[in-house]
């Protein structure tokens, strides 16, 4: 009997993503399921999420519809069979929510039914977003974690960060299979070994690798570098999203406006209250994300101005605080009625629309291990997503996974005996001054040289710092005892050379990725992703 717990399943994650495959796969068969969440349980981008998830409902909507706008909002490079795949599965994935018990708004239609309210968002032609006001995320996380605790099987492990994938092959065998995976325990600072059948990744987004981002401290893209280091291939990394709206005051930390702020009419404005999105896109404010952040850096360095402001204030007082009850009560703490006046907006890091190469069953390179959620690259974004498309994809790949999972599980055979953690060689830190300050470079230079508008000169000056600290964090890593800023900072750094390279390889502007050096999108040859392999060593 091994002295460390073995699951059928590991899930890493506690998001829509992870929560949702937890309580598909424990509803099915009884298995040994275990879910790691390297902070509390609730602590996701999930909880955050506002604007709601993207499914056809409307009777005048189509599935056809939703697939061209999701194909033309990822501007070539969305997979068109995923892309089908999702939508197809959105009425499924909200039914599956309402069983679970989220509590989404509703409305009276004109014969007197009532049915679920739909808002609108950036690049959607119809009305297609589910919501539970402006709290969609919390919503659907409570109602998830409330249905996973009910079930006997599903062990929870709250502050539980995994450090790193274990493998057979680092094990000595010939077969390569994911068995297992380290996870440093907060709590107690020991790191802790669990062996698995199936490791599921799960772990969200990296947009904390910007210094502005809507993210919480937990996206630091912990998945891609695991899955990296393991060997799998990444893809897309040079699509990071920056939402065109959070709230700019210095008491507000990473606090969205949502999108369906603009859905419901809302107006973008500059300090002397002129619109000019129309300058930009036919669209205006419901252009697709890229376009409405450019749209917004360029007029703050045009004008040398701080932020611009978003106006809902010509609709009814009590439309505003029936729909947008959240960002309505927080902008009022900070002084800014939204009901009166406009709100002072800037762009931030929002989503990661790559990570880890999967095909349509969550499976990655490597046997035994998954990706699900913002971790994965499943070829539904292209090259930018649009809005509440992401919560759908958590849903859809959920399932995907689960039905794999399940009919394979018999071939994943139990984990060999898996060594302890060692960590005789190192010691306790006595500079964490090192942590912090590469924490901010890190966030700074990637800010400053690979956000929203990039030049070739600021990708190699930003490669240059990325292999100086890469070199400074993995000794560091070999001397001392992990903590978990130490394990963020290790991964950090491998995601920004991801994002760093991906981008280098790009030789036009599509999407997201807009550089001046290359400012027109390349209509020559077909749009192709880009692949970077650990295994080649760079890219393919
Ligand atoms: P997350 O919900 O981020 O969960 C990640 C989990 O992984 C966490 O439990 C975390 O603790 C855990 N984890 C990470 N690393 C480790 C590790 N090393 N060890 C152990 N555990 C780890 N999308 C929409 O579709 N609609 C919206 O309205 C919407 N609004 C948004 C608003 C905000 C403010 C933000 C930030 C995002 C929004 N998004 C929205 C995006 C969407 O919320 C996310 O893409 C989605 O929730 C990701 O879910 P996930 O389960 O993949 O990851
Ligand atoms: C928002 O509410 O604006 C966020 C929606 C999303 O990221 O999909």
């Amino acid at each position: 009997m091994a002295d460390y717990p073995v699951y059928d399943v590991l899930i890493i994650g506690s998001g829509a993503a992870g929560l949702s495959l937890a309580l598909r796969l424990a509803k099915n068969g009884p298995l040994r399921i275990g879910v790691l969440s390297k902070s509390s349980l609730q602590d996701s981008n999930t909880y955050y999420a506002q604007g709601g998830i993207s499914a056809v409902l409307d009777l005048e909507d189509s599935l056809e519809a939703h697939i061209n706008d999701t194909l033309k909002a990822g501007a070539g490079l969305c997979d068109p069979d995923i892309v089908r795949l999702t939508v197809a599965r959105g009425k499924e994935c909200i039914d599956w929510l309402l069983e679970q018990g989220v509590p989404f708004t509703r409305e009276e239609s004109e014969t007197g039914a009532v049915r679920l309210h739909l808002t609108r968002e950036g690049g959607h032609t119809h009305r297609r977003v589910v919501h539970a006001a402006d709290q969609t995320g919390r919503a659907v996380y409570n109602s998830l974690e409330e249905r996973t605790k009910e079930i006997k099987g599903i062990d929870l492990f709250e502050y539980y960060n995994a450090v790193d994938l274990i493998s057979t092959r680092k094990l000595g065998f010939a077969e390569e299979r994911v068995v297992g995976a380290y996870a440093f325990n907060a709590k107690t600072s020991q790191v802790e070994c669990l062996g698995a059948r199936v490791v599921v990744l799960a772990t969200g987004g990296a947009s904390k690798v910007y210094l502005y981002t809507s993210n919480p401290d937990i996206a630091t893209g912990d998945g891609v570098a695991l899955a990296w280091r393991a060997g799998c291939r990444i893809a897309n990394m040079e699509f990071m999203q920056f939402h065109p709206t959070c709230l700019y005051h210095p008491d507000a930390y990473s606090f969205l406006i949502s999108e369906a702020l603009r859905g419901e009419g809302g107006r973008l404005i500059l300090p002397d209250g002129s619109a000019f999105m129309h300058r930009f896109d036919s669209r205006n404010e419901l252009a697709p994300r890229d376009v409405v952040a450019r749209a917004i850096d360029y007029e703050i360095k045009r004008l040398g101005i701080d932020c611009v402001y978003l106006d809902i204030s010509h609709k009814p007082a009590d439309f505003i605080r029936d729909h947008f009850p959240n960002i309505y009560s927080r902008c009022l703490e900070l002084n800014i009625d939204i009901t009166k006046q406009p709100i002072p907006v800037v762009p931030a890091a929002h989503y990661t629309c790559g990570g880890v190469l999967t095909d349509r069953n969550a499976r990655t390179d490597i046997l035994g291990l998954y990706a699900i959620g913002e971790v994965a690259c499943t070829g539904l974004h292209g090259a930018n997503r649009m809005a509440s498309n992401s919560l759908l994809e958590c849903l859809v790949f959920a399932k995907q996974a689960s039905i794999d999972i399940l009919k394979s599980l018999a071939d994943f055979c139990e984990p060999p005996a898996l060594p302890p953690w060692d960590e005789s060689q190192v010691s306790d830190s006595d500079e964490e001054v090192v942590v912090a300050h590469n924490w901010d470079e890190i966030r700074r230079f990637m800010w400053d040289y690979v956000g929203i508008v990039r030049t070739d000169k600021r990708l190699e000056r930003a490669l240059h710092r990325v292999d100086l600290l890469k070199r400074e964090i993995s000794e560091y890593y070999s001397n001392f005892k992990v903590t978990s800023d130490l394990l963020e900072l290790r991964n950090l750094v491998i995601v920004a050379e991801l994002i760093i390279r991906s981008a280098m390889l790009r030789k036009e502007s599509r999407g997201l990725h807009y550089t001046l050096d290359y400012p027109e999108t390349n209509s020559d040859a077909p749009a192709k992703p880009t692949i970077l392999s650990p295994v080649l060593g760079n890219s393919s």
